[in-house]
């Protein structure tokens, strides 16, 4: 099977490229930016997919038998930044994508998010009823709905939760954030009443590669680890397995927060079934999405000079 792969330096597109190399898939891999060079999955192309007509020339060439797109502007704070130019790529370059991958009679995997529910009614299943509250949470279910309408078969729209695991930048998931924000002596205000049920890139990537293999599943489905907890646990329990104590981090309470963070919603949980059901990979627990987090390599000085307790990490090159 031929893979492409859209968002490949991202978060959850490393992790991606990697699992589609492990199960020996042939993949080619794209983003805004590229790479020379990105460990574990060697080249990417640099294409923007909002350029529509080096998208379809580029797909018509390399005729893949799977699409698979991570790419987004996946910050809430950058979607209000620039609605207009997030629009064009997290809904307009979307859809373009899944029409291309029906005229190619390729399989369609793209990936939404637990924020296009309000966070009143968890635990959601696929079927109940979105209500976003923020812009990127609206373009996520415009993305969704368009993507959905173009084809009633091969074709998935797996919707994640809050993602933990190690980024190309090591700024992106809750771990580097963390650890960016000790470092630059601004440690992230956490709230201990927002509820998340995380998951891992590297198990949702596993997932994912999963459902390209199981053509009898087409739809729109749920993705998450399998434990709920505050953000501010998170950060205790990321702080723990980085040997920090959880004196660094600051608690705080949505009653307390300006309003357009107080906005965000209070309690996302996911109904795993029918997918855990149907799939061999398993939701990961915390302690196997904290076993497989890494300090950021542009980190690691500081780190083995900050560290309260460096002896309770095990570094990995
Ligand atoms: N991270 C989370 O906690 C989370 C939670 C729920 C759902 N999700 C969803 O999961 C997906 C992946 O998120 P992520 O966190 O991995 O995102 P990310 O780390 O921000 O990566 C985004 C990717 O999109 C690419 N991209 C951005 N603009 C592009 C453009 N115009 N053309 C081509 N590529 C472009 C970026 O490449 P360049 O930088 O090279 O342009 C990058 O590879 C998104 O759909 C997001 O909504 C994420």
């Amino acid at each position: 099977m031929k893979v492409a792969l859209f968002g490949a330096t991202g978060l959850l597109g490393w992790s991606v490229g990697q699992a589609v190399l492990r199960r020996r898939y042939n993949l080619v891999s794209f983003s805004g930016n590229g790479s020379d060079e990105l460990k574990g999955i060697g080249r990417v192309t640099p294409l923007s997919i909002t350029d529509d007509q080096n998208l379809t020339r580029t797909l018509l060439d390399e005729w893949p038998d799977a699409i698979i797109n991570c790419s987004a502007i996946s910050s809430p704070d950058a979607v209000n930044e620039s609605p207009r130019k997030s629009h064009a790529i997290n809904v307009v370059a979307t859809t373009r994508l899944a029409e291309i991958a029906a005229h190619l009679g390729a399989r369609f995997l793209h990936v939404s998010t637990d924020m296009v529910f309000d966070g009143t009614q968890s635990p959601y299943r696929s079927t109940d009823l979105p209500n976003p509250l923020t812009e990127y949470g609206r373009q996520k279910l415009e993305a969704e709905k368009s993507v959905l309408a173009t084809t009633d078969d091969n074709l998935i729209v797996l919707r994640v939760t809050l993602l933990n695991g190690n980024s190309p930048s090591g700024q992106r998931s809750p771990h580097e954030r963390i650890l960016n924000g000790l470092a630059t002596g601004s440690p992230p205000l956490l709230f201990d009443d927002e509820i998340r049920q995380p998951s891992s890139a590297g198990n949702v990537a596993e997932a994912m590669v999963e459902l390209l293999e199981r053509s009898n599943l087409n739809g729109l489905f749920h993705w998450a680890g399998s434990e709920e907890v505050s953000r501010y646990e998170l950060g205790i329990r990321i702080l723990d397995r980085f040997g920090f104590s959880s004196n660094h981090l600051k608690r705080g309470s949505r009653k307390e927060a300006p309003a357009e963070i107080a906005n965000r919603p209070a309690h996302l949980t996911f109904e795993l079934n029918p997918l855990v059901g149907k799939l061999k990979t398993r939701p990961a627990d915390l302690e196997e999405q904290l076993a497989e987090l890494t300090i950021p390599a542009q980190l690691y000085g500081w780190y083995r000079e900050n560290a309260d307790d460096p002896t309770r990490y095990v570094a990995r090159f």
